[in-house]
C-alpha cells in the first residue's frame, strides 16, 4: 500500500528496508506534547486568520486533545508505516473527526512543523536542566556553610599544595555549576524564535499571523528566514555545548567522590542509598553513582560529535539528515539530566571524615608559601631569597621527619638568622587557611560571606 499521506502520486508502497531506514516514530513519538500544541497553536491561528472554519478548528483541536489523553494513557497505536508522530497524529485525527483533519496542514509542512517540535523540547530540557543546576548548587552550598572551617588539602597537580576550607572547595563547583546554567539561559535565548509557518522552506501564500503562532508557543518572535528556519539545528549544537561543559564539571566532582571515597584519602563517605556492595568482596562499597556520572559524559559530547557531523556540509533547506538529531539528543538529555539529579543526591548525603582531612592538610608541608610570606613581610626578604630558604626549611623538617610547624626556633635559625620565634604563628594549617582573606580566597570568613551570596541568587 503506498503511504495515504502522498498516495496520489506513487504507485507502490516502500520497502521494508526503506521503512526500517526512514521510520522516526520509535524514538520521535517522544515529540508528542509539543508536536500537538504546535498544531493546536496552527489551527487556532488559521481560524483567526479566516482560512480555517471555527467548527473545524473546535473539531481539530478538541480531536487532538483526545489524541494526547490516548497517548499519555498509553492506549495510542503507533505505526510505522506512517513514519513519524506528525503523521501518526494527522492520520488518527482523521480517524476520529474525519474530513476536517484534512485540513490542519494548510500553509504548513512537517518541516517546519518538527523544526517547531523539536525546539520546544529543546527548550525544555533547558528548563530542566537550569532547574536540576539550581537544586545541585543549593545542596552544596548547604553544605559548604557547615564545612566553611573544615581544613583540606588543597592539591595542585594532586600533590598537597596549600590548605584550603572545604567549604571553598564545594563552592567552587558552585561557580563551575552557575556559568553552565548562564550557558544554558543563552542557548534558551537565541533558541526561543518560532519556525511555524517557513512551511516547506519558503513560506506560504495564505495570510498566516506567525505572530501570533509565536505567541502561542512562548517564543518571542517568529524566525525571520524561512530557510534557516526549517535547516538549522544550531539550537541543539549549542545546547548539547553547554550540556557538554556541565558534564565535564559533574565529570570532575564525581572523579572527586571517587578518589576521596577511596580507603586511601578516606575524606569522605558516600551513602548506602548511592554506593553498591560486590558480589565477591563482602567489605567493598563501590561509588557506582560517582562513577556513572563521571562517565555519562561520554554520551554527551558524542551527541554533540555525531549531530555537528550531520550538519556539516548540508545544503539549504530541510534534508532528512536532520531526523538524526533526535535520537542523540534524547540521550544526551537523559543522561544530563540523571547526573545533575544523582549528583544532588550524593552531595546532600556525603559524611565527611574531617579528622582526616585535617590530618592530611598538614602533611607535605603546606604551609610552605606562609613561611616565605612570612619572611618578606616581617624580615623585608625579596619573595625569590625567601621562596629559597623555605626550601631549606623544608629539606630540614623532611631531614627531621616533622612538619614544618614541628622544627624549633634553634632549627630555624641555622636555616637563616632572620627568622624569630613569632614564625610558628603562621606554620599551622589553620592560620594559613585564615590568613587568605584576598578577594576569592579560601579565608572561612570569604566562604561564608559566598555562602549568603550564593543563597541570595539561588533564592
Ligand atoms: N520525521 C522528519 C524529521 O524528523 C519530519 C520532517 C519530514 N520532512 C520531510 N520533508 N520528509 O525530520
Amino acid at each position: 500500500m503506498s503511504n495515504r499521506m502522498w498516495g496520489g502520486r506513487f504507485a507502490s508502497g516502500p520497502d521494508a528496508i526503506m521503512e526500517a531506514i526512514n521510520a522516526s516514530i520509535d524514538f520521535d513519538r517522544r515529540l508528542y506534547a509539543q508536536d500537538i500544541a504546535g498544531s493546536i497553536a496552527h489551527a487556532t491561528m488559521l481560524a483567526e486568520q479566516g482560512i480555517l472554519t471555527i467548527p473545524d478548528k473546535d473539531a481539530i483541536v478538541k480531536g487532538l486533545e483526545t489524541i494526547k489523553g490516548e497517548i499519555e494513557a498509553g492506549t495510542f497505536t503507533f505505526s510505522r508505516a506512517l513514519e513519524d508522530i506528525h503523521m501518526n497524529v494527522e492520520a488518527r485525527l482523521k480517524e476520529i473527526i474525519g474530513e476536517p483533519a484534512g485540513r490542519l496542514h494548510t500553509a504548513r509542512s512537517r518541516n517546519d512543523q518538527v523544526a517547531t517540535d523539536f525546539r520546544l523540547f529543546v527548550r525544555d530540557g533547558i528548563d530542566r536542566f537550569i532547574a536540576g543546576i539550581a537544586a545541585l548548587q543549593m545542596a552544596l552550598v548547604v553544605r559548604a556553610e557547615d564545612e566553611a572551617d573544615t581544613i583540606l588539602p588543597g592539591f595542585t597537580h594532586l600533590q598537597n599544595a596549600q590548605p584550603v576550607s572545604l567549604g571553598h572547595h564545594l563552592l567552587a563547583y558552585v561557580e563551575m555549576l552557575g556559568r553552565d546554567a548562564g550557558r544554558f539561559a543563552d542557548a534558551r535565548r537565541r533558541l526561543n524564535e518560532s519556525p511555524l509557518g517557513a512551511a516547506a522552506l519558503a513560506g506560504t501564500p495564505w495570510p498566516i499571523d506567525r505572530d501570533m503562532t509565536a505567541r502561542a508557543l512562548g517564543f518571542d518572535r517568529p524566525s525571520a528566514n524561512s530557510l534557516d528556519a526549517v535547516s538549522d539545528r544550531d539550537f541543539v549544537l549549542e545546547t548539547l555545548a553547554a550540556a557538554s561543559i556541565c558534564a565535564m564539571h559533574l565529570s570532575r566532582m564525581a572523579e572527586e567522590l571517587v578518589i576521596w571515597s577511596s580507603s586511601q584519602f578516606g575524606f569522605v563517605r558516600l551513602s548506602d542509598r548511592f554506593s553498591t556492595g560486590s558480589s565477591i568482596m563482602p567489605q567493598k562499597r563501590n561509588p557506582d553513582a560517582a562513577e556513572l556520572v563521571r562517565a555519562k559524559i561520554g554520551r554527551i559530547v558524542g551527541a554533540l560529535n555525531a549531530l555537528i557531523l550531520v550538519m556539516k556540509g548540508l545544503p539549504l533547506a530541510y534534508a532528512k539528515d536532520t531526523q538524526e538529531d533526535k535520537e542523540v539528543t534524547f540521550d544526551a538529555f537523559d543522561a544530563l539530566e540523571l547526573s545533575l539529579a544523582a549528583m544532588t543526591g550524593m552531595v546532600g548525603d556525603l559524611v565527611f571524615d574531617r579528622a582526616r582531612m585535617r590530618a592530611s592538610a598538614d602533611a607535605g608541608f603546606s604551609t610552605a608559601t606562609d613561611l616565605a610570606d612570612w619572611l618578606v613581610r616581617e624580615a623585608g626578604i625579596p619573595f625569590r631569597e625567601a621562596h629559597h630558604i623555605t626550601g631549606r626549611a623544608v629539606a630540614l623538617a623532611e631531614a627531621r621527619g616533622c612538619g614544618l610547624d614541628g622544627l624549633t626556633i634553634e632549627d630555624f635559625k641555622t636555616v637563616d638568622a632572620r627568622i624569630d620565634s613569632r614564625v610558628h604563628k603562621v606554620l599551622s594549617v589553620e592560620a594559613s587557611v585564615k590568613s587568605r582573606r584576598s578577594y576569592g580566597g579560601t579565608a572561612p570568613d570569604n566562604v561564608r560571606t559566598q555562602v549568603a551570596r550564593w543563597k541570595g541568587l539561588l533564592g
